[in-house]
């Protein structure tokens, strides 16, 4: 997959891109990552990417001029047809489903903007989907941009390792859309908290069912808007 991203602040994503599993999925080639800045293509030698708002108040507003010549540069960058996705809080809200449909596409360019100022007209104008992290406002669109990448590269395959595996984290088709059981390693006994017995057992199909149950109560308890769409019988009364 490659993955492009349009910035004003490329120096943000240094440290999440250069560690851990975002940092190995690009090392062995699972993913290309590229930072564009949206500043290079600025119509003048200022570098000037954003102007005062028509009509006046406060605040500048980005310009849609660089937003668009960047995109449409990054668009010649590499062949497949990619989705293109605007981070915005006015967006569709992003979550588990949505990264696994991402992870399936073979090239996305996310656009970063500024939250505030963002002339009308980048949204309109681009042929863009938005995307939203979640109901509350954040500085930028790179936080929100580094979310979706971290959430759909790890659903690359051989992006994590067997012992990582995404096959049971909470939200996915394997636990129903619910919530993942608890883990629990060693030692034993905790400060007088002990390990279940059933998972000292051996027997992997009790296992699977007490962990089924786990997901379910622990679902019901803290997640409880989760439960209808994955046990619809139960919550039909
Ligand atoms: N930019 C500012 N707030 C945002 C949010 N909640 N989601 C995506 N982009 C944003």
């Amino acid at each position: 997959m490659r993955i492009d991203v349009l910035t004003l602040f490329p120096e943000m994503f240094e440290s999440p891109l250069s560690s851990s599993i975002l940092k190995r999925a690009q090392d062995v080639g699972i993913v290309d990552i590229v930072l564009t800045n949206i500043r290079d293509f600025a119509p003048d030698s200022f570098r000037k990417v954003d102007d005062k708002p028509y009509g006046g108040g406060p605040g500048m507003v980005m310009m849609p001029g660089p937003v668009f010549d960047c995109l449409e540069h990054v668009e010649k960058l590499a062949p497949p047809k990619p989705r293109i996705i605007l981070l915005t809080p006015q967006g569709q809200r992003f979550d588990q489903a949505k990264a696994a449909e991402l992870s399936k596409q073979t090239r996305l360019i996310l656009i970063a903007g500024k939250y505030e100022g963002f002339d009308e007209r980048i949204r309109i104008g681009l042929d863009a989907e938005q995307v939203s992290i979640g109901d509350y406002v954040i500085n930028g669109g790179e936080l929100a941009a580094m979310v979706v990448i971290d959430a759909v590269v790890r659903l690359l395959p051989g992006a994590l390792g067997d012992q990582d595996s995404a096959r049971d984290d909470s939200f996915s088709e394997s636990v129903g859309g619910g919530l993942e059981y608890p883990q629990y390693t060693r030692p034993e006994t905790f400060r007088g908290m002990k390990v279940p017995d059933i998972l000292l057992s051996g027997h992997h199909a009790e296992i699977e069912k007490w962990r089924k149950q786990q997901t379910l109560e622990r679902t019901k308890r803290y997640r409880p808007d989760l439960l209808r769409p994955i046990y619809p019988k139960e919550n039909t009364t």
